[in-house]
């Protein structure tokens, strides 16, 4: 049976009408319409559903809304202002997280598909080793698939964006 149920995504508290068990993916995008994370096997292997939950990187599709509650929620829409609080200055008008600058640079997307999932787990390895090797890179991004085969360009953003984060 559904009830009220209160999560905070990308700083915004939101009071949802869900069954504790539904997926926070199916949350996002149905009812938040956060159309970032997206749904690609629904069985935590490929990534697409990524966010970040307290910092960590998630699998929205199996993880039940109701485990969020009390936490705190960033999807890729929420990356800018993330960056805005750690820097502490204000928000502009367009303003991108420097992964996702780093992405436009380095035209990562094909399909794009893959693309919210890979710049969140991204984020995350940025925020906790910030000139992270080749290896550390490849090693965090190793659970997130991408059929069209962007992984180089991935990489060079993700060395990019530690430049720009540490800079
Ligand atoms: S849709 Fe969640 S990991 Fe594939
Ligand atoms: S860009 Fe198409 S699946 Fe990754």
């Amino acid at each position: 049976m559904a009830s009220k149920v209160r999560i905070n995504v990308n700083g915004l508290v939101h009071n949802v009408s869900a069954t504790a068990d539904t997926p926070l993916l199916y949350v996002m995008r149905d009812e938040l319409q956060l159309m970032g994370p997206m749904f690609g096997c629904g069985l935590a292997q490929c990534g697409a559903c990524a966010v970040m939950l307290d910092g960590q990187e998630i699998r929205s599709c199996v993880t039940p809304v109701a485990a969020v509650a009390g936490k705190r929620v960033t999807t890729l829409e929420g990356l800018p202002a993330r960056w805005a609080n750690t820097k502490n200055i204000t928000l502009g008008k367009g303003m991108l997280h420097p992964v996702q600058q780093a992405w436009i640079d380095e035209q990562v997307p094909q399909c794009s598909y893959c693309q919210s999932g890979m710049m969140i787990q991204a984020t995350a390895l940025l925020e906790t080793v910030r000139k992270p090797t080749e290896v550390q890179i490849r090693q965090a991004m190793n659970g997130h698939l991408c059929r069209c085969g962007t992984h180089l360009r991935i990489i060079a953003a993700i060395k990019r964006a530690a430049v720009a984060m540490t800079a």
